[in-house]
């Protein structure tokens, strides 16, 4: 087996894998560039975001294992379906559920305000809401959106959950189909987007979706930036037909300057930052299948391919 890391932390991973498996065949880059023009023999890739060229060169690859969660920029149409892609096993919900629920306890106890009061030494109390109640939307309802709504729940809120294919969920008051929004999305407060980035989920919500939120609701997005229609986000957002949106995710990453988002006052944007791989965590899983592939064994946390995710 002739591993190749492509990640910015390569040599983490590397000394981490080796720890494990001493004396793999290991190569490290720590982006693409550094990728060697040589790719033969490379039967296996461990990486986050490369460039997409370096997969049609690496001709000997059995295994792309992804150090993320989605893997929608993997899935190019030329990776042959021979190819088994893994992706992280499930251990974002915490860090993820911690983001959205920070975010919408920054709304509802209104820090800004407090923060604002206090860099002018103003004691004034900001109004604030309560989360108790108040109805929040989980598009998404895998591993990680089941449990933003279990924590959701915890704070008294009301839990509204969308799957691919619906079924009951101990973690949702009401669960709807990917067809149903059109009674999933006027009840809610907050919205928050767990979906992976698929032919069927991008630009799911678009203007027609966008118009029958509340012009209240706030959507928190930890997702994949192109399940939206930014520009009709931006639209919404502009006149007031939304309440906001926080994200942490983007149609193009870094967002570039030119994107109105940064100037609208009611989107709050944040560096992909929500979730990043903690080595350590992930690389027990990796070796894991490591030894499975050495001993010709089916790989865990496999990407369905059809399915995209
Ligand atoms: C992060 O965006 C991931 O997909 O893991």
């Amino acid at each position: 087996m002739r591993l190749l890391i492509v990640h910015s932390r390569a040599p983490e991973y590397a000394a981490l894998i080796d720890r494990s498996v001493p004396n793999l065949d290991i190569i490290t880059a720590r982006s693409g560039r550094e990728v060697p023009a040589d790719m033969k023999g490379i039967d296996v890739i461990l990486a986050w975001r490369f460039p997409k060229e370096l997969l049609r060169r690496a001709t000997d690859l059995r295994w792309l294992a992804s150090t993320g969660a989605g893997v929608d920029h993997l899935l190019i149409p030329s990776l042959p379906e021979a190819v088994v892609v893994t992706k992280a096993p499930p251990i974002f919900s915490g860090l993820i559920t911690e983001y959205v629920m920070g975010y919408i306890l920054y709304l509802t106890l209104n820090i800004e305000e407090v923060l604002s009061n206090k860099r002018r030494k103003v004691w004034a109390a900001p109004a604030r809401s309560t989360l108790a109640g108040k109805v929040i939307g989980v598009l998404g309802m895998g591993t990680i959106g089941s449990e933003v709504a279990k924590v959701a729940n915890a704070f008294g809120m009301r839990t509204w959950g969308v799957r691919r294919t619906p079924r009951p969920s101990p973690d949702a008051e009401k669960m709807f189909g990917r067809n149903e929004l059109e009674s999933f999305l006027p009840n809610l407060d907050f919205l928050v987007v767990t979906l992976p980035l698929t032919k069927e989920t991008q630009n799911m919500i678009g203007g027609r979706e966008l118009s029958l939120l509340k012009p209240e609701c706030w959507v928190v997005n930890v997702a994949r930036g192109r399940i939206f229609d930014e520009e009709s986000l931006a639209a919404a957002l502009r006149t007031g037909k939304l309440g906001g949106y926080i994200s942490d995710v983007f149609g193009v990453e870094p967002l570039p300057e030119t994107s109105p988002l940064w100037e609208l006052p009611n989107a709050l944007i944040t560096p992909h930052y929500g979730a990043i791989t903690p080595p350590e965590e992930f690389i027990p899983y990796f070796v894991d299948n490591v030894r499975r592939y050495l001993r010709g064994e089916p790989l865990k946390h496999k990407v369905d391919r059809k399915k995209g995710y």
